[in-house]
Parts: structure tokens; sequence; C-alpha cells
């Protein structure tokens, strides 16, 4: 059985990868931070070298919400960046040829236009909250990119995932993205018979959510179609919904029959970001859950899971 090194597979987007059917096919390591510090580049090259996986999936990160960014920008900068450097520098040198790193369209500068394609990056200004964590992103992806040129034996790719919600989602309102907070925040109205649910600003910002699953599909597609996967690919669902949108199909999925209301007065963020998903489709992939089933899915993780 080949056998792939999956950091970040305690993660959102690591566990999602694991429960996905091809995952059977493969013997699969996937060490806890306890049990391998990616941040220790000495550990993360003896490991490859002891275990020497076919492929590398890189999803670690210090992942977190733009308070988080804010307050801690030398953490998310520099644990990410050499998190990243360790991870593709050990498995270069210990003789890799297949790696899939994963970005994060918070590489695309702040003002270009929607929707967003591979050739933006480095074309502008980042978004000043998240910019460390940015860069660092930007920074394995360039790697990347230099070892191929460097090795024409070496496939490291990078996808870039749009902003996800699923199983495994973080639900605790603090720590939360959008979605998982709309299915908290609607569960906890239904479950308290309140009759109304805030919305901040007017709702009409628009988003772009893919269920996770559907991004460890592509993963896997990459995995097993290296060759042909472009060097940068979105991985998006090229479509988005406005917040009141994804408020009411939350509702009709827990079936909570209240109305919204709009505080005018808190901030809505970024009108839209969106990704342009023709690179992806034309190397042959699309996300397969619709946004009901998806959210449908998720709501019953949260039931059996979380609350449960
Ligand atoms: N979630 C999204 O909406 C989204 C969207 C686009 C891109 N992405 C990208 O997908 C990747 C994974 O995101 P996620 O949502 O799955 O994040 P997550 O749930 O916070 O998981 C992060 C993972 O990284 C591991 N990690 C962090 N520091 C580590 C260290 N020093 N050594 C070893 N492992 C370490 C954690 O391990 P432990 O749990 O063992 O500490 C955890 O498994 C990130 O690169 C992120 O940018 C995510």
């Amino acid at each position: 059985m080949p056998r792939l090194l999956l950091t970040g597979g305690q993660g959102m987007v690591g566990q999602n990868i694991r429960a996905h059917h091809q995952a059977k096919s493969w013997e699969i390591l996937a060490p806890t931070s306890t049990e391998l510090d990616l941040t220790d580049e000495h550990l993360v090259r003896a490991y490859i070298k002891a275990n020497k996986p076919d492929v590398v999936v890189h999803a670690a990160g210090r992942v977190g919400g733009i308070q988080a960014n804010m307050a801690h920008p030398v953490d998310f900068l520099d644990v990410n960046n050499v998190i990243g450097r360790n991870v593709i520098m050990s498995a270069w040198a210990e003789g890799v040829r297949d790696l899939i790193n994963l970005g994060s369209t918070c590489m695309y500068p702040a003002a270009a236009p929607n929707p967003l394609s591979e050739d933006m990056i480095l074309t502008g200004p980042l978004e000043p909250t998240n910019e460390g964590y940015a860069l660092a992103k930007i920074m394995a992806m360039r790697l990347c990119n230099y070892i191929n040129r460097e090795d024409a034996g070496a496939r490291f790719k990078t996808l870039i995932p749009c902003n996800l919600f699923g199983p495994h989602d973080k639900f605790d309102p603090k720590h939360s993205h959008l979605l998982p907070a709309i299915i908290h925040k609607v569960h906890q109205a239904k479950i308290d018979k309140q009759s109304t649910v805030e919305i901040w600003g007017d709702g009409t910002a628009q988003r772009e959510f893919m269920y996770a699953p559907d991004l460890a599909d592509a993963v896997w597609c990459a995995v097993t179609d290296i060759e042909a996967l472009p060097e940068l690919t979105n991985i998006g669902l090229g479509q988005d919904h406005t917040i009141n949108h994804y408020y009411a199909e939350v509702a009709r999925v827990i079936g909570w029959t209240g109305d919204f209301v709009h505080d005018l007065t808190r901030p809505v963020g970024m009108k839209q970001k969106l990704c342009d998903t023709s690179r992806a489709q034309e190397w042959g992939w699309r996300a397969p859950t619709s946004l009901r089933t998806g959210i449908e899915e998720t709501y019953k993780f949260y039931c059996e899971r979380y609350i449960g």
C-alpha cells in the first residue's frame, strides 16, 4: 500500500481527508503536534527519513480568525513560515517526489477583483489583518514552485481552498467561522424558542463556503492525478451566496421558523470574495455537494458530536 504523510491530520481539513473513501487505499501517517512538532526542523527531517512517505499532504498550520491574527501577527507569520519550510524542504531533501501544499484565499491581494484567479497572487498589497499568515502561505507556495523549477522530478503543487464548513468544524462561537456560527446560533434559537435571530449588517455581503469533504475529494484527486494538476489551483465552488441566504438555508434545515433582524450598526466585512474555479474545472474537478446537503450533514455532525 502506498504511504502518505498528512500533516494537520487531526485538524478540520485533515480529519475530512482521512474520512474520504480513497483514504482506505493508503497507509496514512497523521502524527499529532505532540507526536511531531513541525516547528522542529530536525524532528521533521528525521520523521520523513524514517518513514519514507510516497506523498506528503501539508494541511497543518497555526489557523485562526481575524482577532487571533491581529493579536498574534508574529506567531501567524513565523510559525506558519517555519512549519511550511520544514515540511516542504525536508520532504524534498528526503527524496519525496509528490507534495500537496494547502494555501488560503488570504494569499490574494486585498483589492483583487472577483472572481479571484490564480495569476492575481503577488499583484498587490495583502489584507492587513492577516498579512503575516498570508505571507507565510505565499512563501510555501513559492518554495514549491522553485523546487519544481530546480528539480524536474518534483511535483510540489499548491491548492487554494475557499472558506470551508463541515464535520469537525469549530462550533464554539469564540473560534467559529460564519457557517458553523450560524448553525449554533439558529439551533440555540430553536431550543430557547426565540422568535428572532440577529444578523450583523444587512446580510447582503456575498460569501463562498464549500463543504469540507469536497476539499478532501479535491485533495485525493490531486494525490492520484498530480501530474496533470497545475502548480497552483483554486478549489472552490465558483459561486457564492448572500449571508441572508446562508441564514435562511440553515433555518430551513434546522426547522426554525422565526424572523431575522438586521443590526445595521455592526461591521459586515468585505462585500465579496469569490474564487475563479475555471482552472480546477479544466483539470477535471468540481465540488460535488450541494449547499443544502452540506448543511444537513454538518448539522447532523453538530447534533451527534458537538452537543450530543
Ligand atoms: N478551515 C478553512 O476554512 C480553511 C480554508 C482554506 C484553507 N484552509 C487551510 O487548510 C489547512 C488546515 O486548516 P484547518 O481548518 O484544518 O485547521 P485546524 O483545524 O486548526 O487544524 C490545524 C492542524 O495543524 C496542526 N498543527 C498546528 N501547529 C502544529 C505544529 N507545530 N506541529 C504539528 N502540527 C501542528 C494541528 O495539530 P494538533 O491538533 O495536533 O495541535 C491541527 O491538526 C490550513 O493550511 C488552512 O490555511 C482552511
